[in-house]
């Protein structure tokens, strides 16, 4: 795992990915390991706009969802002892990174896994994710996405690990000094 240097324990912790990485799997295990809120911007959008993500896609077009989704993530991430999952292309807006990256206490992980794995484990929900169905563009956005989700304060590659090996790696990183409380 690559972790850069975080001095003082978070206090949310956010998941970014490519889907299908885990962020709404993992989000809840960590907020209930840590007694915290857990939080899918996704969820969110679709709640205060009453109706899906892919709906929104396909009646206003992408960039309208980015700038929801900007504005939302703005407003949530002013939250304590939160887990918040976003939508894997929200890290897309450079306002969004830096907000994620330079606000005090927040602690970005990055959910790492192949487009291989996206694919496997995103099958059949085409009609609920428009940039999965946009098969044509998928892998150009894949590479490049990649090293702005590397920028992340953590980068855990989760091909491999099953959901409670992923939360602790997780945990033992953004709380070293906890590090007993969650053994592997
Ligand atoms: C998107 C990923 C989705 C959702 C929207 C766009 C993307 O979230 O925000 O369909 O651009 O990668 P998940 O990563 O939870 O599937």
């Amino acid at each position: 795992m690559q972790a850069s240097t975080q001095t003082a324990a978070p206090s949310r912790l956010v998941l970014t990915g490519f889907m299908g990485s885990g962020k709404s799997t993992l989000g809840p295990l960590l907020a209930a390991r840590l007694g915290w809120k857990f939080l899918d911007v996704d969820e969110v959008i679709e709640a205060e706009a009453g109706v899906t993500i892919a709906e929104i896609f396909a009646r206003d077009g992408e960039p309208a969802f980015r700038r929801i989704e900007r504005e939302t993530i703005a407003r949530l991430i002013a939250t304590d002892a939160l887990v918040l999952a976003l939508g894997g292309g929200a890290i897309e807006s450079e306002a969004t990174r830096t907000l994620l990256l330079t606000a005090p206490g927040t602690l970005l992980v990055h959910l790492e896994v192949t487009l291989e794995t996206t694919l496997r484990r995103c099958r059949g929900t085409e009609q609920t994710r428009p940039i999965l169905a946009d098969r044509a563009n998928l892998e150009a956005r894949y590479l490049r996405r990649l090293p702005l989700y590397r920028e992340a304060h953590l980068s855990l590659p989760v091909d491999a690990l099953l959901p409670e090996q992923a939360v602790s790696e997780i945990l033992r990183a953004a709380f070293p000094a906890c590090a007993k409380l969650h053994p592997k």
